[in-house]
């Protein structure tokens, strides 16, 4: 069959307002041209994040109400720690109420001065969490990443190379650890191989490294092994994920992605005296060890989504989702970032509106103009994110100036997604008379989430 139809039915609503450009200008004003400072009823499709935004089955929800809400020892703990010990292997499981928290209570117990970790590529707040201990993160990822346009499948790798070169720079005992992101979200939610994933295992074993795995959308990544790489086509996809946590001496995951709920993270362990003190700093700053900052049900809702999203159905309509977006604008000549990763798809904003120059930020230009055009919510992931200025104030422009379109979870049907594709067909028609936006107001940290702009 031609059409990929959803692998579900409705049966609750949530109505979305229809709006109007005129509507839709004005509510954009009064957010100083910043989507975040919209509210979430001014959205028509809000494709800012994969993150907390996904809709859970009829089975999570019974799931709920038999949520034991007992402070300690909880019958959905129990439940919780089950899937997650059978899923990882790990013999030390931790509940978090989401990924970061998982993050801060590991990093700042490997982290501090002079010691470096190195990733594929750090997420935003693993770094941020990794420098707050004023420790350095490095990001190695492949160069196959670099090329926008090449089909080479896995640009989530790590380099090898470089790896072992800033193992020798820095002297093994001042890494703190090895962190691979799979899939790796900040170069475009692409995939990592198994191959690499056991090079760099090898190295760890060789140095004495620790592995860490970022895991929030690992069974996306298995979906991309069983289909691209040589070797796993007989596997399912939760063998798959299982080679992968073999290989791994931690795990932290925001369970908002591939846990399929709106809350939670997890932090798994094999070591049990890092286990011990991540225990410690959890009941300082999360809750007790059977619950986290997590409720009863909402560990319930884990539960269930950590099987749920290994569905051979499911995964399929994800990944196949994702790209039938992202197949149809490059088809209609959008820049995109390719292949199409499994949670999004990336719009270079910079060649699509190569008339706007970088200091007058044409992704934030493009996220302005797909709200006002369409009702959509979607995030510049370039110069607005990530510039700085130099001592003359210069802008010092991200290397990319990209806008993400994130896709939630069993949200949005085909039709949405034909929608969000007219839009970037009206985009294209008015593309010369898009115009590039000023700063007005910026904090002076993260301040794509509050800063003001104005049209020019
Ligand atoms: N690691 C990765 C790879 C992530 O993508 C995220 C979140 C986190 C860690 C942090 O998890 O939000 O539960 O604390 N990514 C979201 C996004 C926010 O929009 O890509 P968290």
């Amino acid at each position: 069959m031609k059409t990929l139809t959803e692998p579900f039915k409705i049966k609750m609503v949530e109505p979305l307002k229809v709006t109007t450009e005129e509507y839709r200008k004005s509510a954009l004003k009064k957010a100083n041209y910043n989507p975040f400072l919209l509210i979430s009823d001014d959205v028509f499709i809000d494709l800012l994040t994969d993150s907390g935004t996904g809709a859970m089955s009829e089975q999570q929800w019974s799931a709920m109400i038999q949520g034991d809400e007992s402070y300690a020892g909880a019958r959905s703990w129990l439940r919780l720690e089950k899937v997650v010990r059978d899923l990882t292997g790990m013999p030390f499981i931790l509940p978090t109420h989401q990924g970061r928290a998982a993050e801060r209570i590991l990093y700042s117990i490997l982290g501090g001065k002079g010691k470096t970790f190195i990733s594929n590529t750090h997420f935003d707040t693993t770094r941020a969490n990794i420098e707050f201990t004023s420790a350095e993160a490095v990001d190695l990822v492949c160069k196959e990443a670099t090329d926008n346009q090449s089909d080479y499948p896995f640009k989530g790798n790590m380099d090898i190379e470089r790896f072992q070169q800033e193992i020798s720079k820095r002297g093994k005992e001042n890494i703190a650890a090895v962190i691979m992101t799979v899939t790796n979200n900040s170069s475009g939610g692409q995939p990592v191989s198994l191959e690499n994933l056991k090079k760099v295992k090898q190295i760890c074993v060789e140095n004495n490294l620790l592995f860490v795995l970022d895991g929030c959308r690992i069974a996306e990544n298995s979906y991309f092994i069983r289909h691209k790489e040589k070797g796993y086509e007989d596997k399912s996809y939760k063998q798959i994920a299982q080679e992968i946590f073999a290989l791994s001496d931690a795990f932290v995951m925001s369970a908002k992605k591939d846990g399929l709920v709106n809350m939670g993270g997890l932090l798994t362990l094999r070591n049990e005296d890092l286990a011990l003190q991540c225990k410690n700093l959890l009941i300082i700053s999360e809750g007790f060890t059977t619950y986290g900052g997590l409720s009863g049900r909402d560990m319930e809702a884990l539960a269930v989504g950590l099987q749920e999203v290994f569905e051979d159905d499911y995964l399929h309509y994800r990944i196949r989702s994702t790209a039938y977006l992202g197949e149809h604008l490059k088809a209609m000549g959008i820049p995109v970032v390719w292949p199409i990763g499994g949670h999004a798809v990336y719009v270079d904003a910079k060649k699509l509106y190569d008339h706007i120059p970088v200091e007058q930020y044409p992704g934030q230009a493009l996220v302005c103009d797909l709200y006002i055009k369409g009702g959509l919510r979607t995030v510049e992931i370039g110069s607005v994110m990530f510039g700085k200025y130099d001592q003359e104030g210069k802008l010092i422009p991200a290397e990319k100036e990209l806008v993400r379109l994130a896709i939630p979870r069993r949200v949005y049907t085909q039709s949405h997604i034909d929608y969000v594709i007219e839009v970037f067909e009206d985009i294209l028609t008015d593309k010369k008379q898009a115009k590039g936006y000023k700063i007005t107001y910026e904090p002076p940290f993260l301040r794509h989430f509050t800063a003001h702009f104005s049209p020019l």
